[in-house]
């Protein structure tokens, strides 16, 4: 059974998707915000899972050290992000390479990289007029946004989306299926791994 740890920063409508979500080979241990008194801190409180508030404004260069230490306690093998903030250091992407996902609101590479976080995707996803936008789950690197893809989903924009509807049904159609879908077969595959002669 993969450990999962969850991190966020914000509302964490896509941690309850993975707290409600069937997960044979995974369980969330613990949930880390970016900072407190964010409502997914909430969420996993009263489901009674463990929770941690680990700032990097705070923390600054000790950060990096506190998160492995926080993850290491809780023997995670695996981490998604979940509407997270906080760029990763490369101390923690690279101990945890190839197993840490993040769910970013759009089609990547369109609308990602630094500066494309939450509703600004949206807001520039409307300026271009593209016809489609959706979600993308990827493998998180040094990178922001650019680690490889594993699963990406299409959502209309309609006339007249404001950045807030728009951001709903990239949510509700692509974000709550994907995220979960992705972290249940990247368990199952680390699972498998530890068995493979
Ligand atoms: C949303 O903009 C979502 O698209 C992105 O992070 C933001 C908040 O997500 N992934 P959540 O409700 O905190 O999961």
């Amino acid at each position: 059974m993969i450990k999962i740890a969850v991190l966020v920063s914000g509302g964490g409508t896509n941690l309850q998707a993975l707290m409600d979500a069937e997960n044979p080979f995974g369980r969330i241990e613990l949930v880390i915000a970016s900072r407190g008194g964010v409502h997914a801190l909430e969420r996993a409180r009263s489901a009674g899972i463990p929770t941690r508030v680990v700032s990097r404004k705070k923390l600054g260069d000790a950060f990096a050290g506190k998160m492995l230490e926080t993850l290491g306690e809780f023997r995670i093998g695996l981490v998604a992000l979940a509407g997270y903030l906080t760029i990763l250091p490369p101390e923690v992407v690279g101990a945890y390479a190839g197993r840490i996902v993040n769910i970013h609101p759009a089609l990547l590479p369109s609308f990602g990289g630094k500066g494309f976080y939450g509703l600004k995707v949206h807001e520039a996803a409307l300026a271009r007029g593209v016809k489609v936008t959706g979600a993308t789950v990827h493998l998180v690197t040094e990178e922001p946004d650019g680690g490889p893809i594993l699963a990406q989903k299409a959502v209309p924009v309609l006339p007249g989306d404001t950045p807030q509807k728009l951001s709903e049904r990239v949510m509700e159609q692509a974000e709550w299926e994907l995220l979960p879908r992705e972290v249940r077969k990247l368990c199952r595959n680390l699972e498998w791994s530890k068995w493979k002669a």
